[in-house]
């Protein structure tokens, strides 16, 4: 029989640096109320190069996952990290949190999925350990957006929305047969995927490593048709959040809390509303973090965790869109 894999640890690291909407004023063209209004974000973290990279914070967020889950890193079968900005263009990320957590010579696999990317994962991660291939498996999404904005006005649509961390789960079986990730339901639709894309360094350009691509914002920055992206997003959340219930035979009355990714707080109070959920049943940090792409769910599961907003036996609904387009759910009974 198959097995049924549980969370079994959460943890996040954000950085130190705080970047409030006022210090964005500072950069380019902008206001806290247009922030605020639109977004929702009051401020973000930014790193600081040289101490941080998307492995460092990835690396600290597991530690912290695996001693809530009083595992060790040599417990660790298969590492799995969803990022969209890696340190490298090539290795990808996995494999240096393999290397500074000292973890035996284990498979490390990373996921380019940007907003969906820590769902792609945890969806892996959960074929993984139901097949009983793996026992433990890390989970991570972590993400530097700051090191590749645009920090002029050019790039202020996108640029205000962002920010950096990374949070990571560890996940293992139970032989509870009513609990843990109870369905994954993963989509994509590439033809939309110039509405929010980084072109370079790639082979859309005619040369990959031009020098003059890196003065060039357009190549190198994120570029986003916020509008498009916004109107898809209000529609496949509640679709795949929907899917998700339907395959268990469930409602959204019996959503605990549901966490989506933190894109927009007005694309949450949109879901929200329209699904009729109190506050109370639906989680938002991003007026502290921005939009931290594959880091925003494990970062918010963690801290409404640590909040004691999730408790044993709750159903929890993780959703997420974004670039690709690419969109996902998954169901959790806690
Ligand atoms: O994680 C998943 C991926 N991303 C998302 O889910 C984001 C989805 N989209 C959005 O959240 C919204 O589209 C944004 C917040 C990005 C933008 O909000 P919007 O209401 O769609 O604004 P807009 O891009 O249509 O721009 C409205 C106006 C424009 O000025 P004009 O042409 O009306 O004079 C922009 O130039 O606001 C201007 N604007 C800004 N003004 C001050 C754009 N960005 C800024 C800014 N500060 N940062």
């Amino acid at each position: 029989m198959l097995k049924q894999t549980k969370i079994v640890g959460l943890g996040h690291y954000v950085p130190e640096t705080v970047v409030t909407n006022h210090d964005l004023e500072k950069m380019m063209d902008t206001s806290d109320e247009w922030i605020q209004e639109r977004t929702g974000i009051k401020e973000r973290r930014w790193f600081t190069y040289g101490k941080e990279t998307v492995a460092s914070m990835g690396t600290e967020a597991a530690k912290k996952a695996l001693d809530q889950a009083g595992l060790t890193p040599d417990d660790v079968d298969f590492i799995i990290l969803a990022t969209l900005s890696p340190d490298y263009f090539f290795p990808g990320s996995g494999v240096l949190v393999q290397e500074k957590l000292g973890i035996k010579e284990v498979g490390a696999l990373d996921v380019r999925n940007q907003c969906s990317g820590f769902l792609y994962a945890l969806s892996i991660g959960d074929q993984f350990i139901k097949t009983g291939m793996y026992k433990t498996v890390l989970v991570i999404g972590s993400e530097i957006h700051s090191h590749g904005l645009d920090k002029t006005t050019k790039g202020r649509g996108v640029t205000v929305i962002f920010g950096d961390g990374a949070g990571a789960a560890v996940l293992q079986a139970t032989d509870e047969s009513d609990k843990g990730i109870l369905s994954t339901h993963l989509h994509s639709q590439g033809k939309y995927a110039k509405e929010l894309v980084v072109i370079g360094p790639g082979n859309m350009t005619p040369v990959r490593l031009d020098a003059s691509n890196a003065e060039d914002p357009t190549i190198m920055a994120p570029i986003m048709n916020g509008g498009t992206v916004f109107k898809h997003a209000v529609t496949r959340f509640q679709e795949v959040i929907y899917e998700a219930l339907e395959a268990n035979s469930m409602a959204k009355e019996d959503i605990s809390l549901l966490i989506p990714h933190q894109a927009n707080l007005r694309i949450t109070q949109f879901i929200q509303k329209k699904m009729e959920l109190g506050n109370d049943r639906v989680y938002s940090n991003i007026q502290r973090y921005g939009n931290t792409t594959a880091a925003s769910i494990p970062i918010a599961m963690s801290e409404a965790y640590q909040e004691g907003r999730i408790k044993d036996g709750d159903l929890v609904c993780l959703a997420a869109f974004g670039s690709g387009f690419t969109w996902a759910s998954a169901l959790i009974r806690w």
